[in-house]
């Protein structure tokens, strides 16, 4: 797979404005948030104790993992309390209808 590789994930119409989704791109659970034109993809797995992100809470841009209630920005990926604690970020893009998420070759 080349470096900048996009890969297809979901439908546009499937991940509505605010709101978030679990995809399954290249093997990895990656969350899927909107606002506006942007999407934002990080790690679903809470690096706290593994729990699954998307059963959390979407508040704007912060995702509430369900288990403890760790928080992270979906801009950044970081933990809101300690930023060195981060979830891995994905780059998005919508094209064409469908909304693709890069898949770096080195994680
Ligand atoms: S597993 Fe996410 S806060 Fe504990």
């Amino acid at each position: 797979m080349a470096e900048d590789d996009f890969v297809e994930a979901i439908g546009e119409g499937e991940l509505k404005e605010g709101s978030m989704k679990l995809v399954n791109v290249a093997g990895r659970g990656i969350l899927l948030v909107r606002h506006g034109a942007e999407v934002y993809g990080v790690s679903n797995r809470c690096p706290h104790m593994g729990c699954s992100l998307a059963n959390g809470k979407l508040k704007e841009y912060i995702v509430t993992c369900p288990c403890h209630g760790w928080s992270f920005d979906v801009r950044s990926g970081e933990y809101q309390k300690a930023k060195q604690i981060k979830l891995l970020t994905y780059e998005c893009k919508i094209q064409d209808g469908k909304i693709y998420v890069k898949i770096p070759d080195d994680i």
